[in-house]
């Protein structure tokens, strides 16, 4: 089997805690080099991970010609011009959820991609787990019947503090950072992006921490989402609402490696309550992406399904009014 060899640009944290150990955990991936601003900074992160190079720049590590594919988990902002550097170089790229933080830069790297033939893919781990594919299964095999509602919410404190996502030149605020999920499965569940989008927010310094959105799709599906800084997190539901059956999962978009809970009501039957196992979602996304790489076949998710994201996201943007928030 050719060995995928990865390289990762920055030392952030989602890559050091979590797909980066899942790079290394898979057949067939090499994690061959790691990049930050700061010199020192890569050469501890490689020395922590065992990765075998290190570079102090992350466009040194763009011209390193053995590198296959490289990961992006860079601030939000960030994302579209190091992805296009990228994918010019032939490389192909994951890059770190939201792929950009709007349909601008979102067509900007998906043209790249297509110029250069290299595979371009959002690291919406969510959507690999086995809950979600489960739902995807009820909306594909009629379960559940036509999709009328689509509901989603995701809430964590954030306090304040150095943080990349309370920095609005970076990318930051709660609907990058978090809706940008329910978003996400609301464009998938509905197989496009919507049409019309109302919302509501509050502010915190020069970034949204709360926002709520009613969004519109074609055929009359609705959707609807919330997403905030300020609250616990307890749950994160996702609730499908069709004309015959209702499914929800409690957990829906970062449920950590344990099982599953979830709830399957149709008319006529008994409700079902079910668990799917828990599992390394980051393992299953960096499989996917590896095989299309090293096969040439086509990914799990299209880049066309994170257009109509990054689309939903900016009709959300231009809808909130953003008041100052509560504290
Ligand atoms: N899928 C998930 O489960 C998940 C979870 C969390 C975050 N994310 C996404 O992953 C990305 C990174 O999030 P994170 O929380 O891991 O970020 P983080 O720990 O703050 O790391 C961001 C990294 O970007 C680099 N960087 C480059 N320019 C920067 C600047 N001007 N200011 C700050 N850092 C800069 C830094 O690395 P160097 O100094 O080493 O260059 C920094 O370590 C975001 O897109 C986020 O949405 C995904």
């Amino acid at each position: 089997m050719k060995v995928v060899k990865w390289g990762v640009l920055s030392t952030a944290r989602i890559g050091v805690e979590h797909v980066i150990p899942a790079i290394r955990a898979i057949p067939g991936c090499e994690v061959s080099a790691i990049a930050s601003r700061d010199g020192r900074r890569a050469e501890q992160a490689a020395a922590d991970l065992a990765i075998p190079r290190a570079f102090g720049s992350y466009e040194e590590l763009l011209d390193d010609d053995t590198i296959d594919c490289v990961y992006i988990p860079l601030p939000n902002a960030l994302h579209a011009d190091w992805a296009v550097r990228a994918l010019e170089r032939g490389r192909a790229v994951l890059v770190e959820k939201p792929l950009a933080c709007g349909g601008d830069d979102a067509r900007r790297m998906a043209e790249a991609a297509g110029r250069s033939g290299a595979l371009l893919a959002e690291a919406f781990m969510y959507r690999y787990h086995e809950q979600f594919k489960r739902v995807l299964r009820y909306v594909e095999d009629g379960t559940l019947g036509r999709v009328r509602v689509v509901r989603g919410a995701i809430n964590f404190r954030l306090d304040d503090g150095p943080d990349i996502r309370l920095r609005g030149e970076l990318g930051g605020g709660a609907l990058l950072d978090v809706g940008c999920y329910p978003l996400d499965a609301m464009c998938l569940l509905f197989g496009s992006a919507p049409t019309r989008v109302q919302a509501t927010g509050t502010r915190r310094g020069d970034v949204d921490d709360m926002c709520a959105g009613l969004l519109e799709f074609e055929g009359g599906g609705i959707g609807l989402v919330d997403c905030n800084f300020e609250l616990p997190w307890l749950q994160a539901p996702l609730e499908v609402v069709g004309e015959h059956g209702t499914v929800r999962l409690e957990n829906a978009y970062n449920p950590g490696a344990g099982d599953c809970r979830g709830t399957l009501l149709v008319e006529g039957r008994e409700p079902e309550s079910f668990v799917v196992p828990g599992m390394n979602m980051y393992g299953a996304l960096v499989s996917s992406f590896a095989d299309s790489v090293r096969t040439g076949s086509r990914p799990e998710y299209s880049v066309e399904a994170s257009l109509a994201t990054a689309h939903a996201i900016d009709l959300m943007r231009g809808a909130l009014p953003l008041t100052a928030g509560a504290s």
